[in-house]
């Protein structure tokens, strides 16, 4: 049942979960065209925390004046235990009844649409939601708002290491964010000539890599940069540099770029993407859709079914892992 009558055109955005570059400038194109399509826009603080405290403002279009360029996100956000319970989603449900909410737009990564599908037992009204996180580790897009602006990050950071990796002809293991996604190390490992590339997609093979690094050095390469995906925990590089130390008796410095990459002003791409999504987004809305991502294939924007986008995987670009040890030779 949806809520989408010609009494109720309030809609309410929350930002949940990691933030990610673009968050705001979705917000702003969000606001913006909804209220210029005579809709009213509530934002939400703080994510599914600040929707059990009741924190809700209306937005105007003067809010999302010069955001579009910030990284971060304005109306903040955060991880909530007590939403993952029945007790909390029913909290949830009563509030955004009480605010005569029809449609709520959740921005962020697989942990804020799990908690709509949660929701969206409960509560009757339309959830759409936009794939915000840097780890691009959602079904249904080809590439989530973030992840743009984290590659950029990742790779000013690791040209810059290259350059001393080059002066002391050294071994550097640089570890990247992506939770349980490769796509940031993949991508950014290519786009920066790393020598070895490490993904929670593919099993480690330590003693192989320390092989590839000695064998590298023997034909005259006399620096070598592996890009080490997070994986399960953060700090994984640590460890993969004792072994490695342990195989070869070279010495590792190990870099973890850690939440660097989460911040600074997002790409052009990330804009672009982020304002069609928030757009987007109201136009899904209009339609009466809900329990949907917003994404956008091959150019096309589309709406995926949540479960799907959470359960479905996206897979690694196959012609990249299949050149990399051509590359890297
Ligand atoms: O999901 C985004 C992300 O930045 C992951 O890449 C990373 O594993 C996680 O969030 C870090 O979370 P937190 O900011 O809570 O430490």
């Amino acid at each position: 049942m949806s809520l989408n009558n010609s009494q109720n055109k309030r809609l309410a955005v929350l930002t949940s979960g990691g933030d990610a570059p673009g968050m705001n400038a979705a917000i702003r194109a969000l606001v913006r065209v909804g209220l210029a399509r005579g809709l009213e826009v509530a934002g939400i603080r703080r994510g599914y925390r600040g929707l059990l405290a009741e924190d809700f403002s209306s937005l105007g279009p003067r809010d999302v004046s010069n955001v579009i360029q910030r990284g971060g996100t304005i109306l903040k956000t955060a991880r909530c235990a007590e939403f993952a319970t029945t007790a909390g989603q029913q909290k949830a449900r009563e509030i955004l009844e009480r605010h005569n909410i029809a449609g709520l737009v959740l921005i962020g990564g697989d942990g804020t649409l799990r908690g709509g599908m949660d929701l969206a037992k409960l509560w009757p009204g339309q959830i759409i939601a936009l794939p915000g996180t840097i780890d691009n580790d959602l079904f249904g897009t080809d590439y989530t708002i973030g992840y743009d602006t984290a590659l950029q990050t990742a790779l000013e950071a690791i040209d810059k290491i290259r350059d001393t990796a080059d002066a002391h002809e050294r071994f550097f293991l640089i570890e990247v964010m992506g939770r349980h996604s490769g796509f940031i190390a993949l991508h950014v490992g290519i786009a920066s000539g790393a020598e070895g590339i490490i993904l929670p997609e593919r099993q480690l093979d330590a003693g192989g890599l320390c092989r590839e690094l000695c064998a590298a050095r023997e034909r005259g390469k006399t620096s070598s940069i592996i890009v080490v995906a997070e994986g399960k925990e953060t700090g994984g590089a640590f460890k993969l540099a004792e072994e490695l130390k342990r195989l070869s008796q070279n010495e590792y410095r190990v870099v973890i770029l850690g939440h660097l990459q989460r911040g600074g002003a997002p790409t052009t791409a990330d804009r672009l993407l982020a304002t069609k999504l928030g757009a987007y987004a109201v136009d899904l809305f209009q339609q009466g859709a809900t329990g949907v991502l917003a994404g956008e294939v091959n150019g096309k924007l589309c709406a995926t079914p949540l479960e799907q986008a959470v359960t479905r995987k996206k897979s690694l670009d196959e012609f990249l892992l299949r050149i990399h040890p051509e590359l890297s030779t």
